[in-house]
């Protein structure tokens, strides 16, 4: 094992009826507290009235930033931002999946930065600051709110990149799994497929030598095999949906990845698809994810995604390495495209090869990438193929 500084400083308020603590949470960064939302859905589900009833119980004062999208825009990171120096505002209070959020980290960060956001993230200007963010989670997925990055896209240029910074991480987050159970079966699945990508990202990695983690991130895989379809079924079941929330914090707030140097892999390919034709994030890792293990698989690899296979899809122990990858390949897209109920070819999202040797390029970041296999844009340009 390497060395590693392990620092998760969030503060979790897990389970029903905690956001009477929110109004003492915000009022320790001050009084001026500007809430950022999504298209609507914390109105249709209540939350909304019940989050801005504590607000006013704390005698906060209140503004407000509504309409953030999915796969979120710079430019709403620039409306929010305006709207921070225009307010002196104290603090963000983020209430929605992890496209508000990670607007909201954005906001916080260009709230210090002398010009466009998006210089944060194109030119890699350094993140100097953030303002104190708070979050109220409604979608389990992208584990924003525990961690320190956030991804946004530009629809000029046709980019979706990531940054983090310790100071992005929120201060504290409320995770109440009642406020998932209005999340529809189609994003119940796509946040369970980004949940299980971020596990596997850190699990094949080139490091080796991190057995504790590895036995903690095959059951972190498994919970999610196990409650994804219990939430399809029964979306009002209180243990699927807790244990999709905190497996989803758990799977990318740093714990797992304490000893991992190596690039992720399925990641910069997705974010190039979301970035030219505006899907689901989980999706495209979902129709992703069997194809690059298909393009990884040989002699080497193979005991490595028998484990896999093994442990988390109960493949037969009794297999040949080779075969019994195989068969947790073929087990994960059972689970993704039958159980999860998922769309399984670019074809079937209306993608084809038009702009493939462009976003290989882009996904490679000019070079290679140094994932679990180093992938270079023919590499990359292949799996897409396998996509099709
Ligand atoms: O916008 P509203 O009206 O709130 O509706 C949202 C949105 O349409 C809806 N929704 C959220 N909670 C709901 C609900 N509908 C009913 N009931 C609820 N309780 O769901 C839709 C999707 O929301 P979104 O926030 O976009 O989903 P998700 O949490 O999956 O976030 C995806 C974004 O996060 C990025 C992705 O690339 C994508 O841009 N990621 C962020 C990461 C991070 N910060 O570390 C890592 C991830 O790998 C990922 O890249
Ligand atoms: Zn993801």
């Amino acid at each position: 094992m390497q060395n590693f500084v392990y620092d998760i400083p969030t503060k979790v308020y897990f389970g029903p009826d905690q956001l009477s603590h929110l109004g003492e949470e915000l009022k320790k960064f001050g009084t001026r507290v500007l809430l950022t939302y999504g298209g609507g859905s914390i109105k249709k589900t209540g939350l909304y009235d019940r989050v801005v009833a504590e607000i006013e119980r704390a005698g906060l004062t209140l503004f407000e930033l509504s309409g953030i999208e999915p796969n979120p825009r710079i430019t709403s990171v620039n409306k929010g931002v305006a709207l921070c120096r225009e307010h002196k505002i104290d603090v963000l209070l983020a209430v929605g999946g992890g496209s508000t959020i990670d607007a909201t980290k954005f906001i916080g960060a260009g709230y210090y930065h002398d010009g466009d956001a998006w210089d944060l993230l194109s030119d890699k200007t350094p993140i100097t600051n953030c303002l104190p963010i708070v979050t109220v989670l409604t979608l389990s997925a992208t584990g924003s709110e525990m961690d320190a990055g956030g991804v946004i896209s530009n629809l000029e240029t046709r980019d979706k990149i990531g940054r983090g910074h310790p100071a992005m991480r929120p201060k504290v987050s409320f995770l109440d799994p009642t406020a998932t159970y209005t999340v529809g079966p189609y994003q119940t699945a796509c946040g369970a497929a980004d949940i299980l990508s971020h596990l596997m990202e850190t699990y094949f990695n080139a490091d080796g030598s991190l057995y504790m983690l590895d036995r903690m991130m095959e059951g972190l895989m498994e919970t999610v095999v196990h409650a994804a379809p219990v939430a399809l079924a029964e979306p009002e079941n209180y243990e699927a949906r807790a244990n999709l929330m905190w497996a989803s914090s758990w799977a990318i707030n740093g714990f797992t990845r304490t000893c991992q140097t190596c690039e992720w892999s399925c990641h910069p390919m997705e974010h190039e698809l979301s970035a030219f034709y505006d899907i689901t994030h989980g999706l495209g890792l979902a129709i992703l994810t069997p194809r690059w293990m298909e393009h990884v698989l040989d002699e080497e690899s193979a005991p490595h995604l028998a484990r896999f296979a093994r442990s988390v899809f109960r493949v037969d122990a009794a297999l040949p390495d080779r075969e019994a990858a195989r068969e947790g390949i073929a087990r994960l897209s059972a689970f993704l495209f039958d159980t999860l109920g998922l769309k399984s070819t670019f074809t079937a999202l209306g993608i084809d090869d038009t702009h493939f040797a462009e976003m290989a390029k882009k996904a490679c970041g000019g070079g290679v990438l140094q994932g679990y296999r180093p992938l270079r844009p023919a590499d990359v340009e292949a799996i897409f193929r396998a996509c099709l």
